[in-house]
């Protein structure tokens, strides 16, 4: 088999980069060790950026979103006794969707075999040949148990971060950073219109909370649990009850449904450099992880792969190179600048153990940023601006 890019991992890294390749004429082939349902039934996040949003709207694969997901101009920060909205079209100009992961998946999924484009599902034994050869390749075995060698010009490590791409590159030109987190996230999908009209982001003593959505009947709620908690400690009714305390407002309810799925995230932080290595580009989860607080996982991937497109359709069409050779400095730049926004978010709004001796002195640095990020207009447009995708 021959194809122009293998790509490894059909998640929304892999399908939108084989789209915008199609866009501009050059054939791709994905492969996937899952089969397609059980990349669908994964639940993620569901916060797109602005410019993200344009980028999804170019490709084509932006109709349903526009139909069925949600504009918010802005969200709430919360702590006992007050909740404060920040208006994004004021302070910076912009918006989010609110639009799930999972669904853009089922899009991207859609419109990629329509068009005939080949997914190879349920491969093993992934293997990438030569990564510094000008044809490398990639070694798999077909659902059918059928070896195969696809050889391509580039391969494209879309394998998120269980995937084989990252560890291509050999430790000796590697570096990795990480920050793993001492607590994790609850969520639950629940049957229930949302009590809010647009995100709560609530710190608490007793752990952070979060009210999402996923439509006007679907909400999608998260608190913070120990991070070596385990979901059988947490019945509906439990987390109902973290849910409702959490965010409690006077004059303000939280309305609760039928929980249709539950599941606990770690966190983490974690970025792995080069994203290049010869003809092997990284994108998405597979060369850097955040943590959900701001829900950029997802708009990293977007990121990350309209610049490899551009890099490879210009490399392909007009023999240039200085995009592909910027691409990893320029990829990492921006995954840098989620990263610490997503550790900045993440830091002051979840409880630190109270037997941790700084822990009393951290909460007063926490309620004291939250009143700043809320009353500050160079502050709230701080946090705008990351939100809705800053790109500089
Ligand atoms: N070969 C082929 N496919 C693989 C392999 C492999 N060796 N290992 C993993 N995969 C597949 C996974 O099954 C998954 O479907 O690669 C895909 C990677 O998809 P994601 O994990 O969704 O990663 P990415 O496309 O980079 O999207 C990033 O996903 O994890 C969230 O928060 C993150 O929202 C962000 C988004
Ligand atoms: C979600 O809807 O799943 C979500 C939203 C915002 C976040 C994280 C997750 O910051």
């Amino acid at each position: 088999m021959r194809t122009r890019v293998g790509i490894i991992g059909a998640g929304p890294a892999g399908l939108l980069l084989s789209q915008l390749l199609s866009h501009h004429g050059i054939d791709s082939v994905i492969i996937e060790t899952r089969s397609q349902e059980y990349v669908e039934a994964r639940i993620r996040a569901g916060v797109i950026e602005h410019g993200a949003v344009q980028t999804l709207t170019e490709a084509g694969v932006a109709d349903r979103l526009h139909r069925e997901g949600m504009r918010h101009d802005g969200i709430y920060l919360q702590w006992p006794g007050e909740r404060h909205h920040l208006d994004f079209p004021d302070l910076c100009g912009q918006s989010v969707w609110v639009y799930g992961q999972t669904e853009l998946t089922k899009d991207l999924f859609r419109i990629r075999l329509e068009a005939g484009q080949p997914i190879h599902f349920e491969v093993s034994d992934v293997s990438i040949i030569d990564p510094l050869a000008e044809r490398p390749g990639i070694a798999f075995t077909d659902a059918d148990g059928t070896p195969q060698l696809l050889e391509c010009d580039a391969v494209a490590g879309c394998d998120g971060f269980h995937g084989v791409s990252r560890d291509t590159i050999p430790e000796s030109v590697r570096t990795v950073w990480q920050r793993i987190y001492p607590y994790s996230w609850l969520g639950i999908l629940a049957e229930v219109a949302p009590s809010t009209d647009e995100l709560i982001y609530a710190w608490h003593p007793e752990g952070f909370a979060l009210h999402s959505m996923r439509s006007h009947s679907i909400s999608r709620l998260y608190v913070q649990v120990a991070p070596d908690d385990v979901i059988e400690n947490w019945p509906d009714d439990r987390i109902w009850e973290a849910l409702a305390t959490r965010m409690a407002l006077d004059g303000w309810t939280l309305d609760s449904g039928p929980t249709l799925e539950k599941g606990i995230t770690p966190m983490r932080s974690f970025v792995s450099a080069p994203m290049r290595y010869g003809n092997l580009f990284l994108a998405g989860d597979a060369a850097h992880i955040v943590p959900p607080t701001g829900a950029k996982g997802l708009n990293l991937a977007i990121a990350d792969v309209t610049r490899l497109s551009d890099a490879l359709v210009r490399r392909f069409t007009e023999g240039r190179e200085d995009l592909v050779d910027a691409y990893s400095d320029a990829a990492l730049q921006r995954v840098w600048r989620s990263t610490h926004f997503s550790w900045w978010m993440t830091s002051m709004l979840h409880a630190d153990d109270p037997a941790d001796a700084n822990a009393a002195f951290l909460r007063q640095m926490q309620l004291s940023q939250l009143r700043y990020v809320t009353s500050s207009r160079a502050a709230s447009t701080t946090l705008a601006e990351n939100y809705t995708g800053f790109s500089g």
